[in-house]
């Protein structure tokens, strides 16, 4: 589990939870503060040292591939308009990573999708990341878990404590929590009914994986809603050569829950300087009528 290089993000699906927003515009391309949700999931695999993002796609998710690729005429107007701080950022974005697009023609699943990537991860181990999930904090999600894999040479998921009242919208683990914290993983449930939970720690959307995976996501039946699920399939890898959850430090937004989307927004305001006390105000403003 050494020389990780290359992360999977499955993009392909429509964005239902996001609707209408997400209708003509891919949900991973909304803005989040200044940046589209897709530039934050990537900026955490670049702090964890990969540049090769493998999007698993579709026809209606070209803007992301734009994204990450020069915009001529834009960065035309820009220079002739003198406004090089801009140009400056958008030039930058076409050489940030290397894109690989894979289409997932149809969709059949979250672990369908990664399976999608299997061609082009080939024989070594990678990474996985959900594009809904933007984590905050200091060298939290992919970089913590891609150290643990290396060390411990096991495959390895990113987990977070959820209300008992949630885990039926979470891949669920259950196992043996070491003096470090980390949890080796007895046994793992895509969204369990809330009374068969076997416990409230929750598969957050980060994975380091090994290319055997692939082999139980081929033989994989479908599973929780009729889909084939990664969780299904990482069930029988973690029986075979053990695996690991690292509760994983930092903060947790989903982006595609109406109301982390407006917190993370804030969130990012208030961690502006140059935003901070006008965010403050308007936002106690905002308050005051609402309540008066
Ligand atoms: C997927 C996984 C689930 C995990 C979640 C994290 O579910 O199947 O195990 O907890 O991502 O975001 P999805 O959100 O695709 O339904």
């Amino acid at each position: 589990m050494k020389n990780i290089k290359k992360v999977v993000i499955p993009v392909a699906g429509h964005g239902t939870r996001s609707l209408p927003a997400s209708k003509n515009v891919p949900k991973e391309m909304l803005p989040i503060y200044n940046k589209p949700v897709i530039h934050y999931v990537v900026d955490e695999a670049v702090s964890a040292g990969i540049h090769d993002v493998v999007f698993v796609t579709s026809k209606e998710k070209t803007a992301l591939e734009d994204y990450f690729d020069h915009h001529y005429a834009l960065e035309d107007v820009l220079e002739r308009t003198g406004k090089s701080k801009l140009l400056k950022t958008v030039q930058e974005l076409a050489h940030y990573v290397n894109v690989i697009s894979v289409r997932q023609k149809c969709q059949l699943g979250f672990g369908h999708a990664v399976l999608t990537a299997k061609s082009v991860i080939g024989d070594e181990p990678f990474a996985v990341m959900v594009g809904d999930d933007i984590l905050l904090g200091d060298h939290c999600g992919l970089p913590e878990l891609i150290a643990v894999a290396e060390k411990e040479n096991k495959p390895v998921i990113g987990v977070m404590e959820v209300d008992p009242s949630m885990v039926n919208k979470y891949g669920i683990v259950a196992g043996n929590k070491r003096p470090d914290g980390i949890i080796e993983i007895t046994k793992m449930v895509e969204k369990p009914r809330i009374e068969e939970a076997p416990s409230n720690m929750a598969i957050i959307g980060r994975y380091v994986l090994p290319p055997e995976i692939f082999k139980y996501l081929e033989n994989a039946k479908p599973g929780h809603g009729g889909e084939i699920q990664l969780t299904d399939a990482l069930n029988l890898l973690a029986q075979e050569r053990g695996m690991l959850a690292v509760p994983v430090k930092g903060r947790r937004f989903d982006a595609g829950d109406l109301l982390d989307f407006l917190s993370v927004n804030i969130y990012f305001a208030l961690h502006d300087e140059n935003m901070k006390d006008r965010i403050i105000r308007r936002l106690q403003k905002l308050l005051a009528e609402f309540e008066n």
